[in-house]
């Protein structure tokens, strides 16, 4: 019995040696040492034992099922070892390694000079609103005082949906929405898209943006329009920049000017940027007509105010020199990284 216990022992080592996987060593144990195992078959023989024989025999078996699980152990950490290992040295990160290069987008130049715009006027009291760009005749034309034979209103300049929508042709329908809704005073800018039946060439889009602006309450006059104007220019272009206002005409102003700036290229000399005016046009303005007003259920003879409005094409190709309106809307990643 002896000799079988041996050989059991070391068949059972030998196995174990060879055992490369973890769960291996599992059947192993149950093999040799388990309830079945070949270790309990053989001790179901002792009974066949004299009694002197069989306490000698039992120490031996159980210093073989001893050594056996030993061994079983010793193996489980050594494999468990060399397992992890192997997994260390897979996850290894070579910090020297160059990174992922991310392709990081950023605001086109029209969102660029939209947001310089409003952020300047909310430094000055104004809140941003924004309108649709589908709008009624009346808010486009009407209640903005545009008479029924002004060309803006011919089909062949606006697009129309049918006799009471249109894509609007201008940002200036948002003053009769903020004055017919908002309490008084109001102070708004509102920057949006506007569509006209222009074709596109280099200084023509039938899609643009506008910038409006409108304040209207108590005793709001035009030398308080001509120091936010100029408070205005002078964050945007530089604080050497001057205004100069040049009489003008809107239906929905009176008085109206055209506002110019000193040219901030060459500082009012006359360059190619100016045209050699020294001057350059940036926004239409004036004070708003009383009809206006009144269209809007604000009484004209307690109040008042001034509105103005800019395109803002105009304004980017000015500020980055870009001398085709349809590179803005090409898209052209190379050209709009630029700014
Ligand atoms: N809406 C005008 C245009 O598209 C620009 C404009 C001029 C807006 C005078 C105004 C204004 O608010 O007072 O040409």
């Amino acid at each position: 019995m002896k000799e079988q216990l041996l050989k059991l022992k070391e068949a059972a080592l030998e196995e174990i040696k060879a055992v490369s996987a973890i769960d291996e060593l599992d059947s192993i144990k149950v093999k040799y040492s388990g309830k079945k195992g070949e270790l309990t078959k053989l001790l179901k023989g002792m009974g066949k034992l004299s009694a002197e024989e069989r306490p000698v025999m039992g120490k031996v078996a159980n210093e073989v099922r001893e050594l056996i699980e030993t061994k079983i152990n010793e193996k489980r950490t050594a494999l468990k070892k060399i397992e992890q290992e192997a997994k260390l040295q897979s996850e290894v990160i070579d910090v020297t390694m160059p990174g992922k290069v991310f392709n990081v987008g950023k605001k086109h130049p029209i969102t660029q000079i939209i947001d310089e715009v409003s952020e300047i006027f909310m430094g000055l009291g104004f809140s941003v609103v924004e309108g649709p760009e589908v709008e009624t005749v009346e808010n486009n034309f009407d209640a903005l005082n545009a008479p029924k034979d002004h060309p803006s209103r011919d089909m062949s300049d606006t697009f129309y949906f049918n006799e009471n929508l249109l894509l609007r042709t201008q940002t200036s329908p948002v003053q009769v929405r903020t004055m017919r809704s908002e309490e008084l005073p109001i102070k708004i800018v509102s920057p949006g898209r506007c569509f006209r039946n222009d074709s596109l060439d280099a200084t023509h889009s039938p899609m643009f943006h506008q910038i409006e602006g409108l304040v209207v309450g108590k005793d709001i006059t035009m030398a308080q329009f001509k120091g936010t104007v100029e408070m205005f220019v002078k964050k945007l272009f530089g604080e050497e920049t001057k205004t100069k206002f040049r009489p003008h005409n809107f239906p929905f102003t009176e008085p109206s000017a055209e506002v110019d700036v000193s040219c901030f290229k060459c500082g009012g000399k006359g360059c190619s940027m100016c045209k050699g005016e020294g001057w350059i046009e940036i926004l239409g303005s004036g004070m708003v007509h009383p009809n206006v007003l009144r269209n809007c259920g604000i009484d004209p003879e307690v109040y008042s105010g001034f509105a103005f409005g800019m395109g803002v094409e105009r304004l980017a190709m000015l500020k980055y020199e870009i001398d085709d309106i349809r590179l803005l809307v090409e898209n052209d990643i190379r050209f709009l990284e630029q700014f």
